[in-house]
């Protein structure tokens, strides 16, 4: 076949990156199993996110349940809006995804449509399942969390989680003790995030169980500069922004000093990630040509987020395919969490200098009022203080029984107090990584077919970093020591914590094949002359030249060249 999907699938399923889930009962549309390749790819990806969220940006990683209480789903909104447009085939029985047969079809913007306006146009369409024409098939919502329940006898609802990032929400008042209560500062987490998509048929893309890295970055609402914006000012990135609306346009090349600027992306916040999340994905293999940020539309974005640009990467097989979500959520989680939780959600910043603020007092008589109430005056003198009295008099509710008290019973005060700070409900700033659509598009990118002596070679050409196997050893010939002589060095590799990889079974030729089609991109050869003066070569999997080292260099060597 010539489809690059099926090419890179093939290698992917034959040399144990990605397999079909439960293949044995028969698998189901939404879940895979890495293999032993996959999984180690998958584990360099995640720690390479590591060393940008982590080491770079300081951002501590924290680790969360993946099944959460009814609450947190209420509170966030995922019980009520986080649904997709489905309809059910008259003909076949089949459930579809509405929006997605109408982007089929060439109807734009698809995923914005109301539900009568898809109806219409899904109406001349026909079923991807059984070919007939859909007619009048209504559409209704399908809310997309796996629901299940917690402890016996069914008492207790619960959710999946559909994102890590409410964990990050719901910690949020340890979060901020534990970076001392200072702003900005992040969270981040990497872990399993399950969605009961309608009808997955995109393999790696859509997936029912994947998994996510989220940063959740708390910042103080006004801030509009990131402290370490310097870094990436002069960064360019190719955006495509809503200014001009139409699928198909070109992206523009700019700086990310230029579009913050131009007012093109909201604040320094926004652009750091995208730029950051620019560097991240060229770093595990996707080309810079086929990469751009798009800009949500108004009507398409989620029901949190005021902001929004996805890392686009083009797919051969499946066209732009968003990577990465940079979102700015304003303060509309913490808010939500706080009116549902009853704990406060804010952090108390100090003015720079203290404030003179103006407070009105109310003063009760207590001569009256003391006697008069009796036992109830505690009780009125405090909700008398923070009452709104009118010109004759206040009105306060006192368990739950509304109390008219004369303006005669208290005097009102103006006074200028000293104020040192304010309590804030930050923003957050939340770019959001699908690590699985992050390892198909790096596979697809990453793969290539030359010519080596005559013959076609498959190649994942996987930065070393990534590579899920980073050296082969080979003996030239399974004889004269050799092979002893390999096999230590694998070990010293090993610990040196390099992956390496010994083999010694098929020609010296057919053993480069296999390692080139599983992207390792260095091979160590033990022939002959290492006999003679303890050097081996290294041969480098893009070029295939080949450099003679001393033994005992080898862990150095390599390992530089592993780093970059
Ligand atoms: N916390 C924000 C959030 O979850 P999202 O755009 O719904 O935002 C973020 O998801 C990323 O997670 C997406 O850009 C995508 O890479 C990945 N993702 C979402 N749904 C997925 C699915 N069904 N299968 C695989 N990856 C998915």
């Amino acid at each position: 076949t010539s489809d690059i999907y099926e090419k890179v699938m093939d290698v992917a399923r034959r040399r144990g990156f990605v397999w079909p889930s439960s293949e044995i009962y028969g698998s189901v549309a939404g879940f895979i199993d890495y293999g032993p390749l996959g999984a180690m790819l998958k584990r360099n990806i995640e720690n390479l996110w590591r060393s940008f969220y982590v080491f770079q940006e300081g951002y501590y990683e924290i680790e969360c349940p993946t099944i959460g209480t009814e609450a947190i789903f209420v509170a966030s909104g995922h019980v009520k809006e986080f649904a997709d447009k489905m309809v059910q085939c008259p003909h076949c029985g089949e459930y579809l995804r509405a929006d997605h047969i109408a982007q089929e079809h060439g109807i734009e913007n698809a995923g914005t449509l109301s539900a009568e306006a898809l109806q219409a146009a899904l109406r001349g369409l026909p079923c991807p399942s059984c070919n007939e024409v859909l007619g009048e098939a209504g559409i209704f919502a399908f809310n997309l969390m796996f629901q299940t329940t917690i402890g016996p006898g069914s008492q207790r609802k619960g959710y999946l989680r559909p994102e890590t990032a409410q964990g990050m929400f719901t910690d949020f008042p340890r979060l901020l003790r534990f970076y001392r209560d200072k702003l900005p500062f992040g969270a981040v987490q990497i872990g399993k995030s399950y969605r009961n998509e309608i009808s997955p048929r995109q393999g790696m893309i859509r997936m029912r169980e994947f998994s996510q890295a989220e940063a959740e970055i708390f910042v103080h609402p006004d801030e509009k500069n990131h402290p370490s914006f310097s870094r990436y000012a002069d960064y360019a990135v190719p955006l495509l922004t809503i200014a001009g609306q139409v699928e198909n346009r070109e992206p523009v090349r700019m700086t990310m000093h230029d579009a913050v600027n131009d007012g093109l992306i909201a604040n320094e916040y926004v652009a750091y990630y995208i730029a950051l999340t620019h560097q991240i994905l060229t770093s595990i293999g996707i080309d810079p040509a086929r990469l751009r940020f798009r800009q949500h539309l108004t009507e398409e974005r989620a029901h949190y987020a005021a902001d929004c640009w996805d890392a686009e990467v083009y797919s051969e097989r499946f066209g732009w395919v968003e990577v990465v979500g940079i979102a700015d959520r304003t303060d509309y989680d913490l808010r939500s969490h706080a009116e549902h939780s009853g704990t406060s959600m804010t952090i108390f910043v100090p003015y720079d200098e203290p404030r003179a603020v103006k407070k009105r007092r109310i003063m009760p008589d207590m001569g009256v009022i003391g006697p008069r109430f009796r036992e109830k005056a505690k009780a009125i003198v405090e909700a008398l203080a923070s009452s709104e009295p009118g010109e004759d008099g206040a009105r306060i509710t006192i368990d739950g029984e509304e109390i008219f008290i004369p303006a005669d019973l208290y005097q009102v005060r103006e006074e200028v107090v000293e104020v040192r700070g304010e309590d804030v409900m930050p923003h957050v700033i939340e770019p959001s990584y699908g690590i699985d659509r992050m390892i198909y598009v790096a596979l697809e990118h990453s793969y290539a077919e030359d010519e080596i002596d005559g013959e076609i070679r498959r190649v994942f050409r996987f930065p070393p970093a990534v590579a899920p196997i980073q050296v082969a050893v080979f003996p030239l010939m399974n004889r004269d020591g050799l092979d002893t002589i390999a096999r230590r060095i694998a070990e010293t590799l090993l610990q040196h914590r390099i992956l390496a990889q010994y083999d010694d079974s098929g020609a010296i030729g057919r053993r480069y094949r296999r390692q080139d089609e599983v992207g390792t991109p260095f091979a160590v050869t033990v022939d002959h002359d290492t006999l003679e003066d303890n050097t081996v070569t290294i041969r480098d999997r893009d070029s295939t030249k080949q450099v003679r080292v001393p033994i005992e260099r080898l862990p150095a060597t390599l390992s530089g060249l592993i780093a970059g």
